[in-house]
């Protein structure tokens, strides 16, 4: 057992890395979490390899646990959803004395910590995140939300929870696809904050060989030392968002349909290094080390036929963007990133400079 405590202004929480922990949970919430009724909300695929498990481990101490699963996948985060969630919450009996556990990848996590945000105006949350990216991402800094039509997480909250139990032995269902699209943000944090992951990882013939019990603790460490720095995301959380720009631009062209988030993001923080370095913003020789990485797990890389101008128009809409530019991420170096401003004419620069191979047209 390992344990990481989180400590943001006025509270603090653990986050608990155990292997088996998921099997144990009855024992280990009843640690935290005096009162009777809990709310499991995951997904049918969750619920279908781990309902069972939990809710036994639950009952064995004494809980009263109702299971609510919501279909898996992106759609999920709706506001059609979150309406169903929170009308079975309420069927279910929860109050503001229950608990509701989020035990899914990172859509239940943050359609149930949106839920438990703002129903009754909070009920207390437990994360259990089940696949490799909630483990390393979306459960940690507790920023939850639920999509609109016009873009990812524009309705959300700040929502730290009382725990995050982080069990590896998860991982073993996990579809290879998803274990890689988690490699994605694992490959994030070791090209913005750390050389020695990034070294590690180049080091490694592929997935197989990637020791998940002391990358996922570390990728944690960097992320809860981001988000303790900056809980409210104005300055150096932005670092968080490398490869996110282009990545959140392109998951919503393709309807999120073509890329997972991570195989998004992957293409965002190769396109946008391999054009800083043709700027010179960054140090020469850092995208082709970055491909290199990209290529073990499987990652793509290059940008897809698509048109630019929608993809820029995307940009423009994205919420963490200015009138006269974006703030972006770039890699100084693998391990260093630094913010820059960049106009929206440098920005069609960017594509421009991509444009030839790669733009069906414009319009
Ligand atoms: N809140 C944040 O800070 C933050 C950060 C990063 C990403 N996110 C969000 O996370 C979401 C993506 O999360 P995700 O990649 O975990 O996707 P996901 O929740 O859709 O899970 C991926 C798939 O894996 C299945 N699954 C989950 N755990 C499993 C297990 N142990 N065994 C077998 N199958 C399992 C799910 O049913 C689903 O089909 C996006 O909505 C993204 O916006 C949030
Ligand atoms: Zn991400």
């Amino acid at each position: 057992m390992f344990k990481m405590m989180v400590e943001i202004p006025g509270y603090s929480y653990p986050i608990i890395f155990e292997r088996g922990i998921g099997s144990r949970l009855g024992s280990e919430t009843k640690k935290i979490f005096r009162g009777q009724n809990i709310a499991l909300v995951t997904d049918e695929n969750v619920a279908r390899i781990y309902g069972r498990e939990i809710r036994e481990s639950l009952e064995g101490q004494g809980f009263t646990v109702n299971i609510i699963a919501v279909p898996p996948g992106e759609k999920s985060k709706s506001l059609s959803v979150l309406e169903y969630l929170y009308n079975s919450l309420l069927d279910a009996g929860t109050r503001r004395d229950s608990l509701i556990i989020a035990f899914g990848g990172g859509v239940v996590g943050d359609l149930g910590g949106f839920a438990a945000a703002t129903l009754m105006r909070g009920i207390p949350l437990v994360q259990i995140p089940t696949t490799l990216l909630a483990q390393i991402d979306s459960s940690i800094g507790g920023k939850v939300a639920v999509d609109l039509p016009r873009g990812k997480n524009l309705v959300g909250a700040f929502y730290q929870p009382k725990a995050v139990y982080i069990d590896f032995n998860f991982l073993n269902t996990l579809e290879k696809r998803f274990l890689r699209d988690g490699l994605g943000e694992v490959v994030k944090y070791a090209a913005i904050r750390d050389r020695k992951l990034f070294d590690y990882l180049l080091d490694c013939s592929g997935e197989e060989c990637v020791d998940f019990e002391k990358v996922i603790p570390h990728c944690c460490f960097i992320k809860k030392e981001i988000v303790v720095e900056d809980e409210k995301d104005r300055g150096e959380r932005m670092l968080l968002n490398f490869g996110h720009t282009l990545g959140h631009a392109l998951e919503k062209y393709f309807h999120y349909e073509k890329f997972t988030h991570g195989e998004a993001v992957a293409v965002g923080m190769y396109v946008f290094t391999e054009s800083s370095e043709l700027m010179g913003w960054t140090k020469k020789g850092t995208a082709v080390l970055l491909k290199r990485l990209l290529d073990k797990f499987f990652l793509p890389s290059s940008l897809p036929i698509v048109k630019v101008d929608r993809i820029v128009e995307i940009i423009k809409e994205d919420k963490k963007n200015f009138d006269t530019g974006i703030n972006t991420v770039l890699l100084e170096e693998p391990g260093k990133a630094y913010i820059k401003n960049i106009s929206f004419q440098n920005l069609d620069l960017i594509y421009s400079l991509l444009s030839g191979q790669l733009v069906e047209g414009k319009g």
